[in-house]
């Protein structure tokens, strides 16, 4: 096989990460912009290197025909959350997108591997067009926590330095590590309605700030300086309280105002489209 061949194989996995990255991540931005928690925290992809591939083709006795069949990792995401209970919230919204199929999950929760490994596994369909038209082809998605994928991330590369030869006691150690990582996630578990309620309320206010300047900016385009500079220390002042109810009272004032020269401004320049 050349060089341009497997060029060719990859190209059209590369979009699929990169699309499926970007889907994923504006999961995040959506619920951000909403004011509402993101059960996703981090997204990352990658296809697999030519070097991998052909690694695993050996392993699994794999004939290269029967690659992209076989072989479902070709194209892989890991989605990162903060707590354990995101992990299902996540696979839940993976099964109700029209744009993927599930073929298969692996609930190593559930589960738990022999090394201490743990992750929540789905092999999907999904269909990028290319130049050749649609071509349909698997990914894997990986969902861990943050401690999760701090275990895995470390367990890796021992398993790469040791190239399968794991000395029993860095085995040990590695199992007591994952032991430690279950504990930690329950801990974490049991704090995360408060840390949810804080992460809400920082993103609110940097909804609602973003917001407030953008009228005080429109508003100084169409009003008077004064007044304006006027709001905007009075924003200053109520930023300063650190009181969101505030903070939420001075932005639908400022809505109201600026609300009342748009109206104006439209009665100005009388009616009719203009584009
Ligand atoms: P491969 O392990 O890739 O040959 O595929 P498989 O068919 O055995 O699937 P499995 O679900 O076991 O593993 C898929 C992927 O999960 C792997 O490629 C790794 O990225 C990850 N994984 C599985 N087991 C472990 C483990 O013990 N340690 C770490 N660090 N990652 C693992
Ligand atoms: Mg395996």
């Amino acid at each position: 096989m050349e060089i341009q061949l497997w060029r060719s194989i990859l190209c059209p996995y590369e979009l699929a990460v990169k699309e499926l990255v970007v889907k994923f991540r504006h999961i995040i931005t959506e619920h951000r912009q909403n004011d509402l928690y993101s059960p996703i925290e981090q997204v990352r992809g990658r296809v697999k290197s030519v070097s991998s591939i052909l690694e695993k083709l050996h392993r699994k006795n794999i004939p290269i025909e029967r690659m992209e069949e076989e072989m479902e990792d070709i194209a892989g995401i890991r989605i990162i959350c903060q707590f354990e209970e995101d992990i299902e919230t996540v696979a839940d919204l993976i099964q109700k997108r029209t744009d993927m199929t599930v073929k298969s999950e692996k609930n190593y929760l559930k589960h738990m591997k022999q090394s201490g490994y743990r992750s929540y596994h789905l092999i999907i369909y999904y269909t990028v067009d290319t130049l050749q038209g649609p071509k349909r082809l698997q990914a894997e998605i990986q969902i861990r926590t943050m401690a999760m994928n701090f275990w895995a991330t470390i367990e890796h590369s021992l398993q790469y330095k040791y190239k399968g030869d794991m000395p029993p006691h860095v085995a040990e150690r590695l199992t007591k590590a994952a032991d430690a990582i279950i504990s930690l996630d329950r801990e974490m578990s049991s704090v995360r309605n408060e840390i949810m309620d804080a992460q809400n309320s920082s993103q609110m206010q940097s909804n609602l700030v973003k917001d407030i300047l953008n009228n005080i900016e429109n508003l100084y385009k169409l009003s008077n300086k004064r007044e304006v500079m006027k709001i905007q220390d009075e924003f200053l002042r109520v930023f300063r309280t650190k009181d969101l109810q505030q903070l939420q009272r001075f932005h639908r004032q400022l809505d109201i105002i600026a609300e009342g020269y748009r109206a104006q401004a439209v009665d100005q320049k009388g009616s009719g489209p203009h584009f």
